[in-house]
């Protein structure tokens, strides 16, 4: 008989004990970051309509085109695991009437991702984000204020050395007569192009920015570039967030060919790295920008936006490659509550509860009656002290409090053991 082998499905993880540390870390950070600047969770369904994604992300973009897992439902309809958050942000917010709200709103949320994508170093099929949008204003220094808080994310999870690519990509205005422009120098090389990509840049001609093809590359590299079309506006724009970065100590790169691969976008675009990497959308952290006709596209009123995505397991994978790991806090030992006997071993079952109340890090092994297996236990935790609760004191309520550094141990009575903890604990770090 052939043995069932079940594995996970291909392009996704298991996040195991040992990597939640990372994890915890994280989310820790974004809700404390988030809540100082004033922004809300928000969640989302992680199935939306199909359609959502097409008119948002775009008919032309590699995540509409290839890599979104859509399936028909029994009852006919078409859901995608959602690829992204923006739309799903837009999407709630017309449809929950929140127009009616004092503005802007400001909205982050953290959750998984799907998308199709060939598995590899930093690309998987389900993937986590954590993102921060603002709706209902279109002044830059909102822009930079996502960006700042990006950097504070990061700084607070010790990743330095990181930089801002940064383009415009202008607005409804200016972008036309540039697609124009595009189009015309496009227009004797679109034979030179690989068939496979022919219809994309067709469709929209500032694929060929995104495109890794080599021959794509070289002629996006010498095509016009957007930045010297932008209107007055725009360009007023994105100096005056290139200004607040350059205030805030943030480092840029202006990169002229930095368009984003989502078809949502006009103005301030930018994709946040590790300094030294050569741009590669695929070692990028995060990225994102100003997507003003968003929500009009899908049914709102016109309402500018901007936001920032961030992909977790980049950022753990960026944190393992520094040794950025997070510290255990220092004030937090391990207790290890040790029993001996039917009655320390109920008294123990109590005591557990009782330290947890004190804020107590408190390690048993409460399967094991050997008390020389416990210790073992004790020892492989790392505990600084360990609380025996013995037949003999628990039945008069004390019990046996010993230092595993030094040896030494005392009796304690049950209501006092917090206090004589904490003075143990201080001690030592002075
Ligand atoms: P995005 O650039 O498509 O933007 O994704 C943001 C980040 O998600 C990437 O920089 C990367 O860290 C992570 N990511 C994307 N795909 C994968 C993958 N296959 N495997 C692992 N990580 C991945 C957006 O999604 C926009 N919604 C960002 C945004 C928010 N724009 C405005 N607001």
């Amino acid at each position: 008989m052939t043995r069932l082998k079940f594995q996970r499905p291909k392009g996704t993880v298991d996040i195991l004990p040992e990597d939640q540390i990372y994890w915890e870390k994280i989310r820790e950070t974004i809700k404390r970051v988030a809540h100082y600047y004033n922004f809300n969770r928000i969640d989302t369904p992680i199935l939306e309509a199909t359609e959502l994604f097409i008119k948002s992300v775009g008919i032309s973009s590699d995540i509409v085109e290839k890599e979104m897992f859509t399936f028909k439902t029994k009852g006919g309809d078409r859901l995608t695991l959602r690829p992204e958050g923006t739309a799903s942000v837009a999407r709630a917010y017309i449809e929950n009437g929140m127009k009616n709200r004092r503005h802007p709103l400001r909205f982050y949320y953290i959750g998984p991702m799907f998308r199709h994508e060939n598995p590899q170093h930093n690309r998987l099929r389900e993937f986590h984000q954590f993102g921060f949008e603002v709706i209902g204003s279109p002044e830059p220094i909102i822009d930079a204020q996502i960006i700042q808080l990006s950097f504070t994310i990061f700084k607070e999870l010790s990743l330095k050395n990181l930089v801002v690519h940064i383009n415009s990509i202008g607005c409804r205005e200016c972008r036309p007569e540039y697609i124009k422009l595009l189009k015309n120098y496009l227009a004797p090389q679109i034979r030179k192009l690989p068939a496979q990509y022919r219809k994309k840049i067709q469709t929209n001609p500032l694929r060929i920015f995104d495109i890794k093809d080599e021959k794509c590359q070289k002629i996006a590299h010498e095509a016009p570039q957007i930045v010297d079309s932008l209107c007055d506006q725009c360009r007023h724009n994105f100096e005056k967030l290139l200004e607040f970065l350059d205030f805030l100590d943030i480092p840029y790169f202006f990169n002229p060919f930095l368009v984003r691969g989502l078809d949502y976008y006009n103005g301030a675009v930018y994709e946040i790295l590790p300094q030294g990497k050569e741009y590669q959308t695929k070692e990028a952290l995060g990225g994102g920008g100003r997507y003003d006709y968003l929500i009009e596209s899908l049914g709102g009123k016109e309402m500018a936006a901007t936001g920032v995505a961030f992909g977790i397991e980049r950022i753990i994978s960026y944190m393992k490659e520094v040794h950025s790991l997070p510290a255990k806090p220092h004030h937090q030992e391990k207790i290890f509550l040790a029993h001996l006997g039917t009655f320390g071993e109920k008294r123990a079952l109590k005591l557990m509860e009782e330290l947890r109340k004190e804020k107590f890090i408190v390690k048993e092994a409460f399967s094991k009656p050997s008390l020389k297996a416990q210790k073992k236990v004790a020892e492989k935790e790392g505990a600084r002290l360990m609380i025996l609760v013995a037949q003999k004191e628990a039945l008069e309520n004390n019990v046996i409090l010993r230092d595993l550094r030094t040896g030494a141990q005392e009796v304690v009575g049950i209501k006092d053991i917090a206090r004589k903890i904490r003075n143990l604990l201080r001690q030592k770090t002075k």
